[in-house]
């Protein structure tokens, strides 16, 4: 996995009029924040590569050398090191030190585990009753975020390194929410960072109401309390602001519209369609999934197994959603064999 700090930055100036080089051209896209191989070494930067260079560094990308090929360049374009500014050595940040070691650590996981298969590991810990395998490899994961994009991937970061260790109820939502969004192609860190601060602080507004309501199972509640636990959406929400806490206007609508469903039939705002944000629906589908699971919604508790396969089997149960969106429901359907469970059934 290559980073920032495996590259150094050049202008294209420092190409001079050469159209060959015995190392590689890198170009950073900032929208993706990521580093894609322009050019082999020692391949002709034809007129139409030329061209489409100038095209990608008009839209604001910026060349790049690995640092390992530092010396290749600067005996190649005869540069002195101190006349290339991204060279200047500085002095890291103990949190960029911290990530180097992460990303090493994940790089060493990966070899020790192999490739992590979600949605079988994710069956295994349903049937197990064991979330520390997909807790630890979200993890892993996340240290891996960068320290200097944006307060909403910090504070992810900070969350995950303080908090999301052990297998508890809050921490198996906050790690399936974020594998499924992977799973679902999910691929940028602002994304991902939004999904796993959503998914720490959408029932911050529990904090706010009785703990003689959040103890009663959903449907047990009157009508009156009913609508005030509603307005732990809102409460959130309202604290969040409060607080001043920087987050992502994406991640605020997770907060608050956690509880919207496609069909108009959620809370607060009676959202309906494409205006809810997919991951809004992410939190709020994977959410319910262990909401459910655990009796909060109609005080019997289930085996995911098998709310699962009455989502699939739209088998209507008193408290069980099925208005997520195609694309939401379709991915979370699939990602467990139920034909395993319709077997044993029929044996
Ligand atoms: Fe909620």
């Amino acid at each position: 996995m290559k980073t920032e700090y495996d590259f150094f930055a050049i202008d294209r100036d420092n190409l001079k009029k050469k159209n060959i080089f015995p190392f590689q051209l890198y170009v950073f896209n900032p929208i993706h924040k990521k580093y894609s191989l322009f050019l082999n070494g020692n391949r002709p930067l034809t007129k139409e590569l030329d061209t489409f260079l100038s095209y990608l560094l008009e839209k604001g990308g910026k060349l790049a050398i690995l640092k390992k090929q530092r010396r290749t360049f600067l005996t190649a374009q005869e540069y002195h090191e101190s006349e290339i500014p991204s060279l200047k050595s500085r002095e890291l940040h103990e949190l960029e030190k911290e990530r180097i070691m992460n990303i090493k650590l994940k790089e060493m996981y990966d070899e020790k585990m192999g490739k992590f298969a979600f949605q079988s590991e994710f069956e295994l810990a349903c049937e197990t009753d064991n979330f520390e395998k997909i807790i630890e490899f979200a993890r892993v994961d996340i240290l891996t975020f960068s320290v200097t994009q944006s307060h909403t991937i910090s504070l992810a970061l900070h969350l995950c390194k303080t908090h999301l260790k052990t297998d508890n109820f809050l921490n198996r939502i906050v790690a399936t929410s974020y594998l499924f969004s992977k799973t679902s192609n999910i691929q940028d860190t602002e994304a991902l960072a939004d999904i796993i601060c959503g998914a720490y602080l959408s029932h911050i507004g529990y904090t706010q109401l009785p703990l003689k309501m959040l103890r009663s199972p959903l449907l047990s509640l009157s009508q009156k309390d009913r609508k005030l636990f509603e307005k732990h959406t809102i409460l959130g929400n309202h604290l969040i602001k409060k607080s001043m806490l920087e987050l992502s206007e994406r991640c605020k609508k997770i907060i608050l519209d956690h509880h919207e469903r496609v069909d108009g039939g959620g809370f607060p705002s009676m959202k309906n369609g494409d205006s809810i944000e997919q991951l809004s629906l992410i939190v709020g589908i994977i959410s319910h999934l262990f909401e459910y699971s655990s009796g909060k919604i109609n005080g019997n508790k289930q085996p995911i197994r098998s709310i699962i396969l009455s989502m699939k089997n739209k088998t209507f149960s008193p408290g069980l959603e099925f208005n997520f969106g195609e694309k939401v429901f379709n991915s979370l359907v699939t990602l467990i064999n139920t034909d395993k469970i319709e077997v044993k059934k029929a044996a």
